[in-house]
């Protein structure tokens, strides 16, 4: 299980401190939400911070975008060369072209489906995708109560078995210590965690080791 822990839950007043300290503490990506005020009702970081962000970190970045107007955040972010940039499908009329697009800049390309949104609507994404993430609460905010997507994760882990096993699939929203196995025995590779780990009273080693089994 790789962990991915997200910076929406961090002390904004010493956000350096803290994204140097989750990835000390043995953290695979760095999760990175960034919403606009229009595709989802909250307001958070642009690229003067997100900078900030990549400077601090020895992990690569895992930008998730909420956004109404993909590609022009697609560019904002790109010269911070971060290792994954996902956006919603929801919010997008030509996945595929987006795609190849992050691909040429040299990113890995990751697609996000909404509590609503069902697997198969990634089918023939998939050949093209480095990772699905699937949204385990409704997007814009930090912690919120988990949604049930036990069912969702296993179909799209039969997909990508048989179309690209090599895409990995994410979780995104309520991830914690009493439904990550359970995840786990689902599909998932990659977990988001953001109040879990940024609050945990044993400190942000001791949350991400317990996440990654
Ligand atoms: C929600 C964000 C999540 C959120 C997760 O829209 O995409 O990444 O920060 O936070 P927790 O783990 O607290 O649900
Ligand atoms: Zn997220």
């Amino acid at each position: 299980m790789l962990v991915a822990p997200s910076v929406l839950s961090a002390d904004f007043g010493r956000l350096a401190r803290d994204v140097a300290a989750i990835c000390d503490a043995g953290c695979d990506l760095v999760h990175v939400d960034v919403m606009d005020g229009h595709f989802v009702p909250n307001l958070t970081i642009g690229p003067v911070v997100v900078s900030a962000i990549a400077a601090a970190a020895t992990k690569p970045l895992d930008i998730h975008l909420m956004v109404e107007n993909n590609t022009f955040f697609v560019d904002l972010f790109a010269p911070l060369k971060p290792g994954y940039i996902s956006f919603h499908i929801e919010e997008e009329k030509n996945p595929h072209r987006l795609v190849q697009y992050i691909r040429s800049l040299g990113i890995k390309p990751a697609i996000v489906l909404n509590p609503h949104t069902p697997p198969e609507a990634v089918e023939f994404l998939l050949p093209y995708l480095d990772m699905v993430l699937i949204m385990s609460v409704n997007p814009g905010f930090g912690g919120q109560k988990f949604i049930d997507v036990y069912e969702k994760i296993r179909r799209l882990r039969s997909l990508r078995d048989r179309i690209n096993p090599g895409c990995l699939i994410e979780v995104d929203g309520g991830v914690t210590d009493e439904n990550i196995r359970a995840l786990e025995a689902a599909g998932v590779d990659v977990c988001v965690a953001g109040s879990f780990v940024f609050k945990h009273a044993e400190g942000f080693k001791t949350a991400i080791d317990i996440l990654r089994g």
